[in-house]
């Protein structure tokens, strides 16, 4: 149980900084791909703000102490706070990617952890947040932008 309420801590920290950075791309996205990348991290944000209040009332539930300082959450994060300042369309992308990439590791952890302690409630909620990840996967593969694959004109 201890063990889980850390992971489940460093996991809400994550969550934290990643929306905190999304709405910072949302703010200050620049380029082309403007509004579809404004509208998409304003509706991930939603999303991530919807599974920090989740995952923290579940850790409530079960009788664990989550986080609930942004000091605490930057000091046991380990997805990095993005500066202030304009994102480009590869950059959005690759914020995402990263940041999405360790949140799915994470939670890979925890549901593993929580099959292992039968403790069910966590396991399901957590298979639920790894078919999201999938999805968001699949999303970012499919309007993946390569710059190096940009034709020329002669
Ligand atoms: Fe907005």
């Amino acid at each position: 149980m201890a063990n889980l309420n850390k992971e489940l801590n460093n996991y809400l920290a994550n969550l934290n900084v990643m929306s905190m950075n999304v709405r910072n791309m949302h703010w200050n996205v620049v380029g082309p791909y403007f509004t579809a990348l404004h509208l998409a991290t304003g509706k991930i944000y939603k999303a991530l703000s919807c599974q920090i209040d989740e995952v923290a009332e579940m850790m409530k539930m079960q009788k664990m102490e989550p986080l609930a300082r942004l000091s605490d959450f930057v000091d046991a994060a380990t997805i990095e706070e993005l500066e202030a300042r304009d994102y480009n369309e590869y950059d959005v992308m690759d914020n995402f990617a990263a940041g999405g990439q360790e949140l799915m590791k994470q939670a890979q952890e925890i549901r593993d952890q929580a099959n292992d302690d039968d403790n069910f409630l966590v396991a399901n909620k957590f298979e639920e947040y790894l078919c999201c990840y999938a999805k968001m996967e699949w999303m970012l593969r499919a309007m993946k932008i390569d710059e190096n694959n940009v034709e020329e004109d002669d």
